[in-house]
């Protein structure tokens, strides 16, 4: 597979789904608009869920973006391992009551196997229980029918919040036998390393309402999520999301700033540079959205992950302050892609 970076992924991405007719969305803010279910922006779908409830009309019926998101549930697991953060970008492609599974998945396959160079005996789809269409779509693509697992609604049903939501169909990636348990019934939904979850693909039919019941949306829609951190792993051949080319310069700079070195992880001071690191760049875009540190709600998520960063660069002995001038490499790696960041750069710093 050719090594691609962070930005080259996301561009490619954007571009081949504008090659299918889909309109290319900006990122939206990571505060929520008009949403009170969720603090901050969590998934490529969370800004539209009014397209696919049909109460907002969309730009286009097909639409793919870049999102910025936050998900701070597993924050004590940031730094301790090799892929978790707090802020992650989510590739997707959309669809308001166009097409549906058929394309969603073959366009999926197109992409991985004719733009990223994944061969299909490394890849490997879960589908929920009893999705013979998906099933049968995964055949048809050559999908090697082994290859396909059924798994319940924990595994194969998205929904987060209310509104918009449905059975899904998700792409693994086989890293190998040397990264797996051993055990001959191992495959994706193992707790192992071996498989690693790389695209949903969500057939959004259902509205999840206020007293958890769940009624018929008026269209169809799809509705997916690749995260482009965890792509880059792959594409790039690296076990950690540190190891990822934009991540890495940031990481650099937490580095040359402490004078600490970094051992891929393997020491407790690694765990405090993969923190500043991962907060640094949900501060930086944060803030860019006007998002404030407080006491409540998503200013007191703003102001946790500030405390924590601060407070691991005391850790690691730096002296002075640190965060404004390590948010400059932030900027620098992602200002192309979200221009919001260079045009705010002096609002975010002060
Ligand atoms: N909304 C789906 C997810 O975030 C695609 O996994």
């Amino acid at each position: 597979m050719e090594k691609l970076g962070l930005n080259e992924i996301r561009s490619r991405f954007l571009k081949f789904y504008e090659s299918k007719d889909h309109y290319v969305g900006k990122s939206a803010s990571l505060i929520p608009r008009n949403d009170k279910s969720i603090l901050i922006i969590n998934s490529g779908m969370a800004p539209l869920k009014a397209y696919f409830a049909g109460t907002e009309t969309p730009p286009k019926k097909r639409m793919c973006t870049c999102q910025k998101c936050i998900r701070t549930g597993d924050i004590d697991n940031v730094g301790h391992t090799a892929r978790h953060g707090t802020f992650f970008e989510m590739l997707g492609n959309f669809s308001f009551g166009d097409y549906f599974k058929k394309e969603s998945l073959t366009w999926g396959i197109e992409f991985l196997t004719e733009h990223l160079g994944f061969t299909m005996d490394k890849l490997w789809a879960t589908v929920y229980l009893d999705d013979e269409e998906a099933i049968g779509i995964w055949k048809s693509l050559g999908m090697n029918p082994d290859h396909i697992v059924r798994l319940g609604k924990e595994d194969n049903f998205w929904e987060i919040g209310l509104g918009p939501c449905g059975p899904d169909s998700e792409i693994f990636y086989d890293r190998g036998e040397e990264f797996g348990c051993g055990k001959p019934d191992c495959k994706p939904g193992c707790d192992c390393d071996r498989f690693l979850e790389i695209w949903n693909h969500v057939f959004t039919q259902f509205s999840k309402e206020e007293d958890g019941s769940y009624s018929d949306l008026s269209h169809p829609n799809i509705d997916t999520g690749m995260g482009l951190e965890r792509m880059a792993c792959v594409m790039q051949g690296t076990d950690s999301i540190f190891d990822v080319d934009t991540i890495k310069y940031i990481l650099d700079g937490v580095v040359e700033k402490s004078g600490v070195a970094y051992h891929d992880g393997a020491e407790p001071t690694d765990v405090s540079i993969r923190i500043i690191t991962d907060h640094l760049r949900a501060m930086t875009f944060m803030i860019a959205d006007g998002i404030m540190p407080s006491n409540e709600g998503r200013g007191y998520v703003l102001r946790r992950l500030l405390r924590r960063a601060a407070r691991h660069g005391k850790i690691l002995g730096i002296k002075d302050t640190f965060l404004v001038e390590l948010s400059n490499r932030v900027i620098e790696v992602s200002g192309e892609a979200y221009p919001e960041l260079v045009e705010k750069k002096d609002y975010i710093q002060k």
